[in-house]
């Protein structure tokens, strides 16, 4: 039986970046992965292609829509969608393929199959054992789904058939008004398509600050999308033709329905239960403080474990997860983990809401500008949204920072680093920002926290 001193199972962010840091530090590892491709639901069917096709149907949207505003006169606009979904799987087969690299260049060995524990050191991957000191767990998640909405990838999607469409659907249903609907939402109404969305909750993205989800609702309604709050879907119809939602009293009618109600931690044949591995009643891996499982050799990270379903919170428990199996120690501040959604205006989070912070009695000071009055705003036309900062009062220091915004999923690291160090609101309102830049509404935002605002 080959052995090894670390088998991870799962090639996603959590998993291969785990894989990768375990080899830099000398361990002999191996990493298996059941899919074709190396990079999880992340490179393959998630963050990388929703974000290629995002981009792609921003330009047009903006070519189309705000192009004559700047004296763009473009005629005869077109979108093909073939080149566009092209161009997608060239940016993924690209990816992919460094992950490759990076695994031969660090000597780790990739195993193909799906693996399945037969102990606390052993699996089985397509009939032959492997052996390790250690396994790692990083298996990810998969959609959640309604009983009465079997998916075909065809009329009825999750996120992976809703990347991969050949047609521009003329209507398109959302269930769940969560990141998935808002992100595949926005592109195909950035590409036509009639958009609905049927959100259970009172509001969309419901983990986020109240104001910020209103915002959110408000920019995008504006741009057609409509909403359906508070509703529940009971029942559906599906025909070769298109879809209807059975909603009490009320039909939804659409070409296709999109499925985005959450994800939930995937561990099919993994023989979890047969070793003696727990988990909770959502199928989540339990691990204590240090990624341990119930088995003191096989650790869990990622989406299969509690916690945001992010990529960098995966990649983040990776490297901890090796670097604690290496005899380290290691920490990670969930706090200062960022959350970010890529609709345009983009929507980026760090640290507590305005709701937590209160929750938590925590005595806040907070301080909002609208992106309509920085300058550099203006000049791109991206005038929507806010940034708002919260503050502990007794303290000084920042607690939260909430962008609705253009490029807020870059400015939104100034609040992680302000969060990692403990900095004051003070802090970032007496740095100095370039002038003009979107920052600058960072700025502006701390020092009307402080009641030290210029402009507003
Ligand atoms: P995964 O990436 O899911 O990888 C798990 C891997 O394990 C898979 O390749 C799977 O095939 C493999 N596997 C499972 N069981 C076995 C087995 N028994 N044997 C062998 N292999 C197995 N996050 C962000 O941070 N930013 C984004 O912009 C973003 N966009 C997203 C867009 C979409 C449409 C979706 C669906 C998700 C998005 N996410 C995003 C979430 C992100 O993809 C996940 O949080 C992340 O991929 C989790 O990483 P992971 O390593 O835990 O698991
Ligand atoms: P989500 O948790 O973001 O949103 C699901 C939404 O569906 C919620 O608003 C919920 O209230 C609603 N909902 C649940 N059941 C419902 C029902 N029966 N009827 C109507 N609405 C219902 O989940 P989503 O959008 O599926 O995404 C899954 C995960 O993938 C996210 O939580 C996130 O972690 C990850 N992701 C991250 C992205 C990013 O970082 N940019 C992009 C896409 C996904």
């Amino acid at each position: 039986m080959e052995k090894f001193d670390l088998i991870v199972i799962g090639s996603g962010p959590g998993g291969y970046v785990a894989a990768i840091r375990a080899a830099q530090k000398g361990l002999r590892v191996a990493c298996v992965e059941k899919e074709k491709t190396l990079g999880g639901t992340c490179l393959n069917v998630g963050c990388i292609p929703s974000k290629a096709l995002l981009h792609s149907t921003e330009y047009y949207h903006r070519v189309a829509h705000e192009g004559n505003e700047h004296g763009i006169e473009a005629s005869d606009l077109r979108v093909n969608l073939s080149k566009m979904m092209a161009r997608k799987e060239k940016i993924v087969a690209g990816l992919v393929g460094g992950i490759d690299f990076l695994f031969k260049k660090n000597k780790v060995v990739a195993i193909k199959g799906a693996a399945k524990l037969t102990s606390s050191t052993t699996i089985e991957v397509e009939g032959e054992s492997y052996e390790a000191t250690h396994l790692l767990l990083a298996t990810g998640s998969e959609p959640m789904t309604l009983p009465f909405l079997p998916i075909d990838e065809k009329r009825v999607l999750t996120s992976t058939g809703a990347l991969a469409l050949t047609e521009i659907p003329k209507k398109m249903l959302m269930i769940g008004a969560g990141v998935i609907g808002l992100e595949l939402g926005s592109v195909y109404r950035r590409l036509g398509a009639e958009v609905e969305v049927i959100e259970l909750l009172d509001r969309v993205t419901p983990g986020l600050d109240a104001e910020i989800s209103k915002t959110v609702q408000q920019v995008l309604t504006k741009q057609g999308m409509i909403f359906h709050l508070n509703t529940k879907v009971l029942g559906a119809e599906v025909r070769d033709s298109g879809v209807t939602l059975k909603v009490d009293g009320r039909d939804f009618v659409g070409d296709v329905v999109l499925v985005a109600i959450g994800r939930k931690p995937y561990s099919e044949g993994l023989g979890l239960r047969e070793v003696g591995i727990q988990t909770d009643e959502s199928g989540r891996v339990l691990i204590d403080g240090s990624f341990r499982t119930s088995l003191p050799s096989v650790y869990a990270i990622g989406d299969l474990v509690d916690g945001p379903m992010l990529a960098h919170k995966a990649s983040e428990e990776g490297i901890a997860a090796v670097d604690i199996i290496c005899g380290q120690k290691a920490e990670i501040n969930y706090v200062a983990i960022p959350n970010v959604m890529y609709t345009w205006p983009e929507v980026a989070c760090v640290g507590m809401s305005e709701q937590e912070a209160k929750a938590a009695g925590i005595e806040i000071i907070v301080g909002k500008v609208p992106f309509r009055g920085i300058p550099r705003a203006r000049c791109s036309g991206d005038e929507e949204g806010l940034v708002k900062i919260i503050g502990d009062k007794k303290s000084g220091r920042l607690i939260g920072m909430h962008i609705v915004g253009p490029s807020a999923s870059e400015m939104i690291h100034e609040g992680v680093i302000a969060l990692e160090k403990r900095a004051k609101v003070v802090d970032i309102a007496h740095a100095s920002h370039a002038h003009p830049t979107c920052s600058e509404a960072i700025k502006e935002a701390s020092q009307a926290a402080l009641g030290e605002a210029i402009h507003l």
